[in-house]
């Protein structure tokens, strides 16, 4: 085993950059960084670790409705782990949902700590009129039992405490308003972008003494993150130690999501799931490549083609991961950033072009099907041979025929397979881009938390959780937790 190394290295980054569209454009040789890459994947600690036993009968989930097996898994396990951390708690926490989406983490909380105070937030009102109906239709609460609070807004790093200030105060029976702080438990469940971060913050400023807020504190806190995409671009890196590393490249941040431990079976083949994901990026490469060949259908009267992208009103877009552009989305409105991203072509949809969107999975059963439903569904015609293209075929069923294209001859098969390694390649970094990032969240709060020794409890325990079993499908699984001493649940048995 390579020793650990918590760093992304330049062969790593440059890894990172590559696109298989890219190559598919300029077949060049695909030059892969042999070496130290191998170490480093090797070296990663997040991929396949085990989760936490945690004993998830402790609690009950109020229905099991509309949630699939993974989701299931883990609003079970992260409701049992939060219950566990609450009861450990000196008090019991007023309870904060960050990001609550559909609210099933908050349902199955309020199910179990019936008498909590809970505040749901979420910047998507689809989400939280979703979240109520569902509350509406399976909690069952006691007269006294407080009603789940629910906010709809967009969360940024400046309003979050005041968010939870105007909450905790219209709680707060008024004879008790002058009485001590209460304590707050921030939590996040798939917590998107700068959630976390915020999340942090907001624990970090509501427990300085110098701007302690009169009327809470926070006493701990449970996000585990998601859509690193999402994230403002000033958010990595946020620490000291991790301050000289260069900015990811914006593949790095959508590659986060891999798991590349759970893609083979028993036999050491991979999943057909996985043979799915990877044919489809490489499909797309390769179709992208032959665009050149392809007339459009429409004339000036013919109906654009119909590939709507379905955005929320309101959850902040992607930002521009290009570290020139940062500087005049920095600072920004979201809508001022959304409009921005709009505006970048990285997501393929511009007033000239139109983006293939998702495709059904069988199309992808084989190229011909899929040149014809991409055809379709971009307006254009292909030349026949492009359906007749030798990609697709299993390595047993020797095709290898070269094809006259612009020029030169292109083996497309030899080409559809340095792709399918060149995307496997940088998949395999995704663990250790996950890893850099929540390194980098946990060092960030440990440099605050010891600047700030005179501010901030000193008794504050920090870890990282790997919670959910990522043979499941949960491919976000790792919590940052922070507690006083002593009060982390620990694994069963
Ligand atoms: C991945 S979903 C997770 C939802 C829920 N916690 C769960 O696990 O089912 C993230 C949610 O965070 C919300 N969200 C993302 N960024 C937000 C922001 N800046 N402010 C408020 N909500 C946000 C989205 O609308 C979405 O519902």
């Amino acid at each position: 085993m390579p020793p650990f190394d918590p760093f992304l290295h330049d062969a790593d980054l440059t890894l990172l950059s590559t696109h298989p569209n890219y190559y598919a454009i300029h077949p060049q040789d695909i030059q892969l960084p042999a070496q130290p890459w191998l170490d480093l994947v090797t070296s990663s600690e997040l991929g396949g670790r085990p989760p936490l036993a945690i004993d998830e009968t402790i609690i009950k989930l109020p229905s099991e409705q509309g949630m699939s097996p993974k989701k299931r898994h883990e609003v079970a396990v992260m409701a049992a782990y939060i219950v566990k951390l609450v009861k450990n708690l000196p008090e019991i926490p007023f309870i904060v949902d960050v990001g609550a989406g559909q609210g099933y983490l908050t349902r199955a909380l309020k199910h179990n700590l019936p008498q909590s105070n809970i505040l749901a937030l979420d910047a998507d009102v689809a989400q939280s009129e979703g979240a109520r109906k569902w509350e509406n239709r399976v909690l069952r609460l006691g007269e006294s039992d407080p009603q789940i609070d629910h906010k709809t807004i967009l969360i940024t790093t400046d309003n979050l405490l005041a968010i939870i200030d105007e909450w905790v105060s219209e709680k707060q029976p008024s004879e008790r308003a002058s009485s001590s702080p209460v304590p707050v438990l921030l939590i996040g469940l798939h917590a998107c972008g700068s959630l976390t971060p915020d999340i942090l913050r907001a624990y970090l400023s509501s427990s300085r003494k110098q701007d302690r807020h009169s009327l809470w504190y926070s006493s701990a806190v449970v996000a585990v993150g998601c859509c690193y995409n999402l994230m403002r671009p000033g958010d990595f890196p946020l620490s000291k130690r991790y301050s000289f590393h260069p900015p990811l490249p914006v593949a790095a941040y959508h590659l986060a999501a891999q798991v590349p431990s759970t893609w083979l079976d028993a036999a050491g083949n991979a999943l057909p799931s996985v043979k799915l994901s990877i044919r489809k990026v490489v499909w797309r490469a390769l179709l992208g490549r032959l665009l050149e060949q392809a007339t459009s259908n429409t004339t000036e009267n013919s109906p654009t083609p119909d590939n709507t992208v379905n955005k929320s009103a309101t959850v902040p877009a992607r930002w521009n991961r290009r570290p020139e552009a940062w500087e005049s989305q920095a600072n920004t409105s979201s809508t001022t950033a959304r409009n921005a991203a709009e505006d970048d072509s990285s997501t393929g949809q511009t007033n000239n072009h139109t983006r293939l969107g998702r495709l059904s999975d069988a199309v992808y059963k084989s190229w011909s099907s899929f040149v014809d439903a991409a055809s379709k569904k971009l307006g254009i015609t292909f030349p026949p041979y492009v359906s007749d293209l030798p990609i697709g075929h299993e390595p047993d069923e020797p095709q290898r025929i070269s094809t006259h294209f612009n020029g030169t001859n292109v083996d497309f098969q030899s080409l559809e397979k340095r792709l399918e390694v060149l995307h496997v390649k940088r998949c395999l970094l995704g663990p250790k881009v996950e890893e850099t990032i929540l390194n980098d969240r946990m060092e960030w709060f440990k440099e605050e938390l010891n600047a700030d020794q005179d501010g901030i409890d000193s008794m504050v325990e920090l870890d990282r959780v790997n919670l959910f079993n990522q043979s499941l499908g949960s491919a976000r699984n790792v919590a940052i937790v922070v507690a006083p001493q002593g009060c982390l649940p620990k694994a069963q048995g």
